[in-house]
């Protein structure tokens, strides 16, 4: 299961593309602010430089949770968030996805469907894999809301998985198959 050298990828109102070196400062603020990245999460504080060898170091380590795009918008080229995905399991031959939008302001747009659309478009064209997953807070509804509107199933919940703010999480384990993916309807 491996990927080819990240491309750009084009979206109707985005594109995703890998990032620069002159992303990493702001990627870095917004994977540092807790309020932006981990309402749902737990949250660890990476310095600078930690950050840039995980981002550089990304395109060779399947397990890397590294941001792997920038999500840019295309009528004023504006970074907006990042997006990644991870080989989730050792042995099973799936692929997860992550998301943020790092402007808190362009929530609730549409952005975070086209971006994760996108994103899975791009592993199911480039990567060996029948199956594309999420893992997701149960309370995290616009996590949640974002993948069932792109035909995401949710097949179980991982009872008390996740540790963050003080107490255990349960977390919903969410897919989409090729076939799924496929069978999706576009838009015209
Ligand atoms: C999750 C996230 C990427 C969603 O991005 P977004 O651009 O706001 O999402 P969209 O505008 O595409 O909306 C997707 C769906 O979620 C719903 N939604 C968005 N924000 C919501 C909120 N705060 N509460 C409830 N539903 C919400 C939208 O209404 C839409 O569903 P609908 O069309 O059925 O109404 C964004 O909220 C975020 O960055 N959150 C912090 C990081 C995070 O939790 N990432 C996911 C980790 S698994």
């Amino acid at each position: 299961m491996s990927a080819a050298a990240l491309p750009t990828l084009e979206g109707y109102r985005l594109r995703l593309r890998p990032p620069a070196a002159a992303d990493l400062p702001a990627l870095h603020d917004w994977y540092n602010d807790p309020e932006t990245v981990a309402p749902f999460d737990r949250f660890s504080v990476d310095t600078l430089s930690d950050f840039e060898a995980a981002v550089r170091d990304a395109p060779g380590d399947p397990g890397s949770l590294a941001p792997r795009f920038v999500v840019e918008r295309k009528s004023d080229s504006r970074s907006i968030g990042f997006v990644g995905h991870y080989q989730a399991h050792p042995v099973l031959e799936t692929v997860d996805v992550w998301y943020v939008l790092g402007e808190r302001s362009e929530r609730g747009k549409g952005y975070g469907t086209e971006s994760v659309g996108l994103l899975v478009d791009y592993l199911f064209h480039s990567m060996q894999v029948e199956r594309v997953g999420a893992t997701i807070d149960v309370e995290n509804t616009a996590s949640y809301r974002l993948v069932e509107k792109l035909g995401f199933r949710r097949e179980g919940v991982l009872r008390s998985a996740l540790f963050h703010h003080s107490r255990w999480h349960d977390v919903a384990v969410y897919g989409v198959t090729r076939a799924d993916w496929a069978a999706r309807p576009r838009r015209a």
